[in-house]
């Protein structure tokens, strides 16, 4: 009987494993380990409140300082969006002459010969632009569309900042501009391209654009109905809620929120207006609590977050928790630019990435430690494995290696790198046969961690009872989280890695949290045919299963009943040690 129901079991899961392998389809730009890590990073921290999420950027003036204000400059915006840049920052230039927006900082002639693709010299206030006579913000805001179009389901979709900075483009109207007036003022359209209104700017996006009114009529919603998920609970105490990323997302369908950070129009006659269709699109300046540090603020926030092995003591030890809890919850979009005098170090990233800022990358160019300079594509390129709160850089590990990530080791026992430590350096995919510690995560302040002294476990014998009352195997949902759990490790004494709650056990490359027979919620997003395909052999096997396990209840009651966690453990066991099909099927 026993070896009916190893046998099915372990087709079953071949089957599963076989059709369900979570491979998005490889382009040559996407990157399947940064996509994977991505992806589960953004399914942890679904019910986070999206202003405490970092969200990791640049500012298109980085792009135009080296390449010039052109469409070429902007041709790799996608491929920026694909590696993980989740903020991109716009300085928008208001030409009095013309009352246009621009991205060139200086205003165009109006007798120009008009051609899109001629590039000129145009010298303002003593400065010199390349400037693109074709180039708008609907070069980028088309470039934003497409993909934001083309990610725009629940296996992809991922949330946005779109920063803007407002600036003019202004002269003193007097005797002496008159001159410039009869350079720069409108000749029909040669020199009229581009809105005249941040909403027209907006426009192709403004179906997926979080607006200042989603976010009131959530708050209505919010006062009336009361939310049991437990994180939910938590996070509505915050004086000034913001809905969770998972609301935004998969609630109001919206993917991404405008954001005025700055506002230096000059003050005249003719100067912009925001109009009344503006303050229902974008949050303008002062409207969401934004910060913007510089270096040196977030060098210090961060040194307050992130616990550090040698001066524990940043923190006194009783408050550490109350400490985590009113960062996490005083609603706050944090922001770190840098600029040409001091463009970041490159280690300093992922460290404003942990501590739950989101840093823009704003400088013409930056230094390794071989003292190469950097553009920012390249820093993306480069990277973007370090931009991650939760992984360490290059995990979760896949491709060719994992077919050697579950079988027997040399001296048969069991190997199964399917489940997530929590390591140094961030997460890790670690081998669920070793024993670890636990981090034991409050149920409903999930800053209060406790790690069970002399308490190691393998992955699979990991029990409700092995944390105290209120407490469960927990996963860091956001930054700060995080940080907490590292600061209860230093407080606990507890020796990294310990067990979090993530593996990708039952469907590879899908991590999950919620023990090791959590399902993958993305095994049916595929067409129907192929889903049929998928679900007719193993259903037929799993019934088949299922009446042979009721079958040896009857028979064998009792042993049944106290070895069956043994028992699984070994029949998965006995898969990984036969099979090794956790790959891409070829
Ligand atoms: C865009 O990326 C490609 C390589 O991916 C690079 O060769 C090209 O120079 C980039 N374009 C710009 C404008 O930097
Ligand atoms: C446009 O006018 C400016 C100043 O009046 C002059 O310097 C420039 O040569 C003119 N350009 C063309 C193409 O006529
Ligand atoms: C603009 O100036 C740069 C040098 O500053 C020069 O290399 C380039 O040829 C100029 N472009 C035009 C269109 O005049
Ligand atoms: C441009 O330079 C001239 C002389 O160098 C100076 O007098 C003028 O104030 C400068 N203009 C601006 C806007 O900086
Ligand atoms: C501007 O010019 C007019 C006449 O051309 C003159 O009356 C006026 O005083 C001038 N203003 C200034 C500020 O120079
Ligand atoms: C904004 O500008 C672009 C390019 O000039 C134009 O195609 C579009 O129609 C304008 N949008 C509005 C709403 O005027
Ligand atoms: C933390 O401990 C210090 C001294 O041990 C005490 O003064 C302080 O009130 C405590 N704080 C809390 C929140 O219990
Ligand atoms: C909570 O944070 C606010 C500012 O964010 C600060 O003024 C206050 O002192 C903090 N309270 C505690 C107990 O840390
Ligand atoms: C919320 O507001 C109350 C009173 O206005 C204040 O006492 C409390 O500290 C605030 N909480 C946070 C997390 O800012
Ligand atoms: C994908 O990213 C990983 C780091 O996350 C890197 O090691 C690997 O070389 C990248 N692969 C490609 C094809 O760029
Ligand atoms: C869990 O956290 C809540 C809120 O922070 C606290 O009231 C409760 O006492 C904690 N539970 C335990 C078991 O410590």
């Amino acid at each position: 009987m026993q070896v009916y129901i190893k046998f099915l079991l372990i087709l079953s899961f071949a089957l599963n494993l076989a059709f369900c392998d979570l491979s998005p389809q490889e382009t040559s730009t996407t990157n399947r380990s940064l996509d994977i890590a991505y992806r589960a990073q953004r399914d942890v921290s679904r019910p986070i409140p999206i202003d405490q999420q970092s969200s990791p950027g640049f500012s298109l003036n980085s792009l135009f300082e080296n390449k010039g204000y052109t469409m070429e400059s902007v041709s790799n915006l996608t491929e920026l969006l694909q590696l993980g840049a989740r903020t991109i920052s716009i300085d928008l230039y208001w030409n009095e002459f013309t009352s246009i927006w621009q991205l060139c900082p200086a205003p165009f002639p109006k007798n120009m010969t008009y051609d899109m693709n001629n590039v000129m010299n145009l010298t303002w206030e003593n400065k010199t632009y390349t400037c693109q006579v074709g180039l708008t913000t609907n070069n980028i805001m088309s470039s934003l569309y497409n993909f934001i179009s083309s990610t725009n389901t629940k296996f992809d979709a991922n949330f946005f900042h779109l920063i803007l900075n407002l600036k003019s483009i202004h002269y003193e109207k007097s005797n002496r501009t008159m001159a410039l007036e009869n350079i720069y003022f409108p000749n029909s359209e040669i020199n009229l391209m581009g809105n005249s209104t941040l909403g027209d700017i907006l426009a192709p996006i403004s179906s997926y654009i979080f607006t200042p009114e989603v976010l009131a009529s959530y708050r209505e919603r919010k006062s009336a109905e009361v939310d049991n998920s437990e994180s939910q609970v938590f996070y509505a105490q915050s004086n000034f809620t913001m809905p969770s990323l998972n609301t935004v997302l998969f609630g109001e369908y919206k993917r991404l929120l405008v954001n005025v950070l700055s506002n230096e129009l000059v003050d005249s006659r003719r100067v912009y207006k925001t109009n009344s269709q503006d303050e229902k699109t974008i949050f303008l300046k002062g409207t969401l609590p934004s910060t913007v540090f510089s270096s040196a603020e977030a060098d210090a926030f961060c040194a307050k977050v992130l616990p550090d092995h040698n001066s524990r003591s940043v923190i006194p030890f009783n408050d550490t928790i109350s400490f985590y809890n009113n960062i996490s919850l005083s609603t706050h979009f944090r922001y770190v630019i840098d600029s040409d005098a001091k463009p970041f170090a490159l280690e300093d990233l992922s460290r404003y990435v942990r501590c739950g800022l989101s840093p823009i990358l704003n400088a013409k160019s930056y230094h390794t430690t071989e003292e190469t300079l950097l553009d920012v594509e390249h820093v993306y390129r480069d990277f973007a494995s370090y931009f991650f709160w939760s992984w360490k850089s290059g995990e979760p590990r896949i491709s060719s290696e994992s077919t050697d990530l579950s079988r027997s080791s040399s001296d048969g026992s069991n190997v199964a790198y399917k489940c997530v430590v929590l390591n140094v350096e961030g997460w890790d995919v670690a081998d669920c046969y070793t024993e670890y510690q636990i981090a034991c995560q409050n149920q409903t302040g999930p800053n209060d961690w406790y790690i069970p002294p002399h308490n190691r476990k393998n992955y699979f014998e990991i029990d409700k009872d092995d944390c105290p009352p209120g407490y469960s195997l927990g996963v860091p949902r956001s930054s700060f989280e995080m940080a907490a759990l590292y600061s209860a490790i230093l407080d606990h004494d507890a020796t990294i890695p310990v067990w979090i709650d993530l593996n990708d056990i039952t469907v590879s490359s899908c991590f999950v949290s919620g023990g090791p027979y959590a399902q993958c919620p993305y095994q049916r997003t595929v067409t129907t045919t192929k889903f049929a395909r998928m679900i007719a052999p193993s259903s037929i096997v799993s019934l088949v299963i299922l009446i042979l396990i009721f079958l040896e209840k009857i028979l064998r009651k009792n042993t049944l009943q106290t070895n069956r966690k043994k028992y699984w453990k070994k029949v998965i066991a006995e898969h990984y040690s036969k099979h090794e099909y956790e790959g891409v099927p070829s």
